[in-house]
């Protein structure tokens, strides 16, 4: 290539890339597809202890619960699934913004989402990743120091969700209500959610698993495969 063909293709390369000037992505030059849902946060590097624990990361994980940690993908749903959280931590969300892995005990689908969550925190990113039940316990605890409506908007604030284990709350009671309320805030908005549960479709509530389910934009992988905790053990 000669060196006015080689401008030329620099050139045209410099006006093709959309990254933000400045992020890492501009540097790095992985293009557009990268967590273009939210404004840049260059403040956010350099995360303190305080915001771990806003983001509801367990210190702990944060070497073992990551994609260079995860170990199996003889089977093809694990590598579906793994391939599936992978775009979700790189923000690539042309097929959909949110991910539910669904499946039984023990096949790594908080694994994934923690590995997912890491992701999104160590680039700067505004997460939360709780389990559900704890998430709504915390909510409700609002209601004692009349911090309710904060925490609320600090639920939905999010530049990623991640609802570990949710259950079978149902619309009706107080908790299915709550939960049906922030899943349709990330749902209306288009905003990055993942969830993993333990249940199966029909026996979460109608609305939320309507959302979830909703082909347009979410990923659903159904991790059906052995215990890892078990079979690790037996080698
Ligand atoms: N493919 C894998 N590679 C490496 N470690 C794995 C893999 N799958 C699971 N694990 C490990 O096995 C343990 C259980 O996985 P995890 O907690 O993600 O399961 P789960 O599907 O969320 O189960 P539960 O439904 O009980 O919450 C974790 O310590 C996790 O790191
Ligand atoms: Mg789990």
């Amino acid at each position: 290539m000669s060196k006015a063909e080689a401008k030329e293709s620099k050139s045209t390369l410099e006006k093709t890339s959309v990254a933000e000037i400045g992020s890492p992505y501009d540097i790095l030059g992985c293009g557009p597809r990268i967590k273009r849902l939210t404004t840049w946060e260059p403040e956010r590097w350099g995360q303190s202890r305080d915001a771990l624990s806003a983001a509801g990361l367990p210190p702990s994980s944060g070497e073992s619960k990551r994609f260079h940690t995860w170990e199996d993908l003889s089977s093809g749903i694990l590598s579906q699934a793994y391939y599936a959280a992978k775009d979700m931590a790189r923000g690539n969300l042309t097929r959909g913004h949110f991910l539910v892995l669904a499946g039984p005990t023990g096949v790594g689908k908080t694994h994934l989402a923690m590995a997912i969550a890491w992701e999104w925190f160590d680039d700067g990113f505004n997460v939360l990743f709780s389990r559900a039940d704890d998430l709504l316990d915390w909510l409700r605890q609002g209601y004692d120091d009349n911090t309710y409506h904060k925490r609320f908007e600090s639920i939905r604030r999010r530049s990623l969700l991640v609802l570990d284990d949710l259950g079978t709350e149902q619309a009706k009671d107080w908790a299915g209500e709550k939960l049906d309320r922030i899943v349709d805030w990330y749902y209306v908005n288009c905003l990055p959610l993942v969830v993993t549960t333990n249940a199966k479709s029909e026996e979460l509530a109608e609305r939320v698993a309507s959302r979830l389910a909703d082909k347009s934009c979410s990923v659903v992988v159904q991790i059906d495969t052995e215990d890892y905790r078990t079979h690790a053990v037996a080698g």
